[in-house]
């Protein structure tokens, strides 16, 4: 069976991306052939006997820089073996990453995911690339969790990749809201009780109320998603 979606991760550090992509559902997924993620490190790429993947910035300042030629190279060889590959950068000055692009991707049948790493990479690497992408407004020490966070949120919307029961529990986030309360087993612990009306075994009634509980939480904690809806 071909894969219904593939990743090509371009990265320094492959094994990082495979200790999170190898287990539980995507490591399913992928045994079952469904999502295919393919690891390419850019040291094959590097230059010289040390393989040089980077260099200190000129105008001077602190860390090194991922050469431009170097991660073109890698491209260059995933595009030629990925015609029309989707190229996806990875980076605090992307585009903010949302559930809506997650959907978005979903549709794509081939993605490439570039991390940085280090300090950063040569301005250049963005002519190389077809969008810039920020898991949020923060710095990570490197892209490859950014990219997993990516190929996780993409591959849990391939029909297939979740169960029946865990696709259930997608819906809200697509409403643009938050999840209602969950509760199990024991009714009462530590004095808090499980809301009544979920014992009620009225079901458009617990619908209601989840309804409810998941606008309240989404209004109270996340006004911008909040708004998006009305
Ligand atoms: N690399 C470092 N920080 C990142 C972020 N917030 N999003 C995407 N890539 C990154």
């Amino acid at each position: 069976m071909k894969p219904r979606i593939t990743f090509n991760i371009i990265t320094l550090f492959p094994e990082t991306v495979e200790s999170m992509t190898d287990y539980s559902i995507l490591g399913r997924a992928i045994e079952s052939g469904i999502i295919d993620i393919q690891t390419y490190n850019i040291r094959d790429y590097g230059q010289g006997k040390r393989k040089q993947v980077d260099d200190t910035p000129f105008g001077g300042g602190a860390g090194m820089v991922l050469k431009a030629d170097v991660m073109d190279k890698a491209i260059q060889k995933v595009k030629e073996e990925n015609p029309g590959t989707k190229v996806i950068l990875l980076t605090p000055k992307g585009e903010k990453y949302s559930q809506k692009k997650a959907g978005e991707l979903s549709k794509k049948k081939n993605i490439t995911l570039i991390s940085g790493h280090y300090e950063g990479f040569d301005e250049r690497i963005r002519s190389f690339v077809d969008e810039e992408v920020s898991i949020g407004d923060y710095i990570l020490t490197g892209g490859e969790l950014a990219a997993v966070a990516v190929v996780d949120s993409v591959s849990r919307l391939i029909p297939g990749v979740l169960g029946k029961e865990e696709s259930l529990a997608k819906e809200s986030f697509e409403e643009n809201l938050l999840e209602y309360p969950q509760y199990t087993q024991p009714r009462e612990y530590g004095g808090m009780e499980v809301p009544e009306i979920l014992l009620s075994g009225n079901h458009a009634a617990i619908e209601r109320w989840r309804r409810e509980q998941a606008e309240k939480i989404t209004r109270k904690r996340r006004k911008d998603l909040f708004e998006n809806n009305q």
